[in-house]
């Protein structure tokens, strides 16, 4: 049976589309250019490339039966799907950030900028404090820039856009990495083909790591 496999865009792309190769997943990886669907040779397996903030919703729906997605996206929409292993790629953390003369002051309503509004609600209920989430979609780091947040919930990679705009982190929130992810009436009916993909990635991963 073809296995569907949902692959993200964007940073991890190159990344991703290395490993399923050199796993032996994907037989031949082409330049993407603007397609966006890809048999591989032999049919086992179908792959199409997608924003990444749609992978888990690709699975989730069974479109793809498997996909590769980061944990922060995992975490902020909580998909209904298995998540079968950590790809240990990708890794980033997912943090409280402010400038760098910020002082908190401790009962005010903090306003927070982020891409990730569950996650920030979240982290911050579990602290008890309230907050005024402020929903952004990119350049998240220029909210308290312009003064119009006292924070940002973001990820940090290398740090660099934090120190470009003399930002520094407050708090590491979590540990991000990409993680494989199934379907879960899939994962019932093409449990071989599946457990064959995570078991060729895992050993990848252990050889890496
Ligand atoms: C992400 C993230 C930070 C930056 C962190 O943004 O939101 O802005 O990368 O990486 P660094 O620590 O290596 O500098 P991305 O580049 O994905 O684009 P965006 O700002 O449009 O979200």
């Amino acid at each position: 049976m073809t296995v569907n496999i949902a692959l993200p865009k964007g940073r991890l792309a190159d990344k991703t589309l290395a490993l399923m190769k050199k796993a032996g997943i994907l037989k031949e990886v082409t330049d993407a250019g603007r397609k966006l669907v890809f048999e591989d040779e032999g049919g086992a397996v179908r792959y199409f490339l997608v924003k990444p903030w749609d992978v888990p919703v690709y699975v989730e729906r069974g479109v793809a039966d498997i996909g590769v997605a980061g944990k922060d996206i995992i975490t902020e929409n909580t998909p209904d799907v298995y998540e079968l292993l950590d790809l240990k790629m990708g890794k980033c953390r997912m943090c409280v950030c402010a400038g760098n003369g910020y002082v908190d002051r401790p009962g005010s309503k903090l306003r927070v900028a982020t891409k990730f509004v569950n996650t920030a609600k979240s982290y911050y209920s579990s602290l008890g404090r309230g907050i005024e989430v402020i929903k952004l979609n990119g350049s998240i780091e220029l909210a308290p820039l312009m003064n119009m947040s006292d924070v940002i919930v973001d990820l940090v990679e290398t740090g660099t856009t934090l120190k470009e705009n003399d930002m520094g982190v407050v708090t590491v929130i979590a540990d991000i990495s990409a993680r494989l992810i199934a379907n879960k009436a899939s994962y019932r009916f093409k449990r071989d083909e599946i457990d064959k993909i995570t078991s060729l990635l895992g050993e990848l991963i252990n050889e890496n790591n």
